[in-house]
């Protein structure tokens, strides 16, 4: 029986992750920042661990706690709304030391029980923003570019240890709780002069084509973690895939 962990189950597209590759027979840890046991189903093959990505000790007693690992799913991750101008530089560090330093922390510290068992999966979470620009968002679409050119390095890297790294990129996905969370990095982050702009891109929010939903992300990330083909990118939801296509066409 095959063992996942999982970063950021509190809710949102970690959460259905963890209940999926249950559901699917897995061992699963799900890690989350305040560990809450009643979001889960109560089994014998569950295990709710505490992890926040961005302490190393916090990792270390996590890993230590887990045992042996076959899949590490990097899925923890904060938002930042609002014009770059008026985001503080704080803001951004915060940022990337969730959705960028965390992925490659918790990457380095799995990855030597990966590389001695010559088998496992890293599958990092980033988002459709990779895809194509969206405004308003540019320093967490660089956090999350990193971790694509980063996973792509690395799945090279690994080739030979038998070690596979892969990218899963959500679509927009508004029953999560990503943008709740987000909120309070974004207070007063729409200076006067880009109001009418931000407002016209607020606007286009409310009514998308089509969104991404919890499950969309739980079955690719399945998918990567259990895929024995060279694919790197899985888009996660119909909004994603779309846009997927469109890069794919224009590259
Ligand atoms: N929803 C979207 O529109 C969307 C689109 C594309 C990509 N994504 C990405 O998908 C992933 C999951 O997001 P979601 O939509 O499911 O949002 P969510 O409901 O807010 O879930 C995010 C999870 O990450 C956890 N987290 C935040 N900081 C952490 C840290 N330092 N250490 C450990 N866990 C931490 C949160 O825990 P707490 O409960 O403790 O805060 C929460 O469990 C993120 O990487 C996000 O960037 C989301």
């Amino acid at each position: 029986m095959k063992t996942v962990l999982i970063t950021g189950c509190s809710s949102g597209y970690g959460l259905e992750t963890a209940r999926h590759f249950h559901a699917r027979g897995w061992n699963v840890i799900a890690t989350m920042r305040t560990p809450r046991e009643d979001v889960l189903p109560r089994s014998e093959r569950v295990r709710v661990l505490a992890l926040d990505v961005t302490q190393p000790a916090s990792i270390a007693a996590a890993l230590a706690a887990s045992g042996p690992i076959d899949v590490l799913v990097n899925n923890a991750g904060i938002g930042a709304l609002g014009a770059f101008e008026a985001t503080p530089m704080a803001v951004a560090r915060e940022v990337f030391e969730t959705n960028t330093f965390g992925v490659m922390a918790m990457t380095q510290a799995v990855l030597p029980q990966l590389r001695a068992r010559r088998s496992g999966v890293v599958v990092n979470v980033t988002s459709s923003v990779t895809l194509a620009p969206m405004p308003l968002v540019a320093v967490y679409t660089a956090s999350k570019t990193a971790i694509e050119g980063f996973t792509a390095s690395l799945a090279l890297e690994l080739e030979a240890f038998d070690v596979r790294v892969k990218l899963v990129e959500p679509g927009y996905g508004p029953t999560t709780r990503f943008t709740s969370n987000t909120g309070p990095r974004n207070d007063g982050r729409i200076p006067e002069a880009y109001a009418p702009f931000a407002q016209r891109v607020f606007a286009a929010f409310t009514q998308p084509a089509a969104v991404t939903t919890e499950s969309d992300v739980a079955e690719a990330v399945y998918l990567a973690a259990t895929d024995a083909s060279g694919q790197l990118r899985f888009p996660a939801g119909p909004d994603a895939v779309a846009l997927a296509r469109q890069s794919e066409s224009r590259a």
